[in-house]
């Protein structure tokens, strides 16, 4: 299908904007890219893009900076907000790097858009650390499974779910979240925002701040022990990257019942895994014995998060549709040869 329409991703360089590029190229739009290239490893992830892409445009600049690439950002049909700082750990160790890349870079954005651009369609990636800790539910360790289970919401977490923001990383992410949902309030703008659970996938250069699944794939293909933070129960409610994009897409499309929402969105129930079993299922899948170093949980780590994902089932009609065993052989299967090559 050809929609003829411009869009600029914001990180388009990153895991889940070069995915998005793909995707949305796919669907017929033009796509213009912006990062900073300030995650190791993207690099790779541009000259795929450059091979697969036509035409494509790439501006390396911080987003920040948005007069070098001001004419893009303002002939945008859709702009997807992607760049940011990913870490909690590095927001912990540099809250002021943190802050400049996710809260001023975004609002700098945010306003740019809004005197240049209104009329754009705007998607922001938020997170499921706008929750905090969730340390008020009650969970029960269930040592069969290896999970904990939040008794409080069995059924996953809706956006109901007071907001708490826990670490730097939390309160950068959550304050652009909420700048998001304002500027469709005050200013009309058309502005979406995702709260993601763990997303992955292809290109996704995962390490051991971000992109768990992806760095402990890399780990065991390269013979390393693996630190798990906590006794590895945590539970995470894991959504493949395509499936995520099929919802920005469906948002796009009716944007007048989704602009000024926000939206948790994972996995949900059915891909609900702990580190632990994550870790087993790719011993299954390597056949060997891992090895694990175990580590004190970190600031701000949840016990369990599932999201609910009622919102955007109710006015989308949106389910994940990539069970985490395929979604897991469609990120090896990428990442086998690229580690060869790298
Ligand atoms: N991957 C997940 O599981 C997940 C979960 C929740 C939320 N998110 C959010 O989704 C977005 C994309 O995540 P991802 O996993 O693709 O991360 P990523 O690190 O792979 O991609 C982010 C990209 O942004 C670029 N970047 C960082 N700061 C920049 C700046 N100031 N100016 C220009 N470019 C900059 C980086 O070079 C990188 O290419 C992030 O905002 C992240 O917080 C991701």
């Amino acid at each position: 299908m050809c929609r003829d329409m411009k869009m600029l991703i914001t990180g388009g360089a990153g895991f889940i904007g070069t995915n998005a590029a793909l995707y949305f190229h796919n669907l017929g739009y033009q796509i213009a890219i912006v990062d900073n290239l300030s995650r190791v490893g993207v690099e790779h992830n541009i000259d795929y893009l450059k091979k697969h892409i036509e035409p494509l445009e790439i501006i390396i600049s911080e987003v920040q900076d948005t007069t070098s690439y001001g004419e893009e950002l303002s002939q945008s049909d859709v702009i997807l907000h992607l760049a940011g700082q990913t870490a909690v750990t590095i927001s912990i160790q540099d809250p002021l790097h943190d802050f400049n890349n996710n809260l001023f870079a975004g609002m700098k954005l945010l306003e740019t858009i809004r005197v240049e651009n209104p009329g754009a369609i705007v998607i922001y990636a938020s997170t499921n650390k706008v929750y905090g800790d969730l340390r008020h539910h009650r969970y029960h360790k269930e040592e069969k499974s290896a999970q904990y289970r939040d008794t409080t919401c069995p059924q996953g977490i809706d956006e109901d779910e007071p907001l708490s923001f826990i670490s730097p990383y939390g309160c950068s992410k959550g304050a652009l979240d909420q700048y998001f949902l304002d500027y469709a309030r005050t200013f009309n703008l058309a502005t979406v925002v995702f709260r993601q659970s763990c997303i992955y996938g292809p290109f996704q250069q995962g390490v051991e701040d971000q992109g768990w699944v992806a760095h402990f794939a890399k780990l065991i293909m390269d013979n390393q022990s693996i630190r798990v933070f906590g006794d590895g129960y945590q539970v995470r409610d894991l959504l493949y990257v395509n499936d995520l994009l099929s919802a920005y897409s469906s948002a796009i499309d009716n944007i007048s019942c989704c602009r000024g929402r926000a939206f948790n969105i994972g996995g949900g129930l059915s891909n609900a895994y702990s580190v632990i079993n994550v870790l087993h299922l790719l011993e299954q899948e390597f056949s060997i014995k891992i090895d694990i170093d175990y580590k004190s949980s970190r600031i701000g780590d949840q016990l369990s998060f599932i999201s609910a994902n009622t919102s955007i089932k109710e006015r989308l009609g949106w389910q994940p549709t990539t069970p985490f065993r395929t979604g897991i052989k469609h990120l090896l299967s990428w990442q086998k040869p690229f580690l060869i090559a790298n």
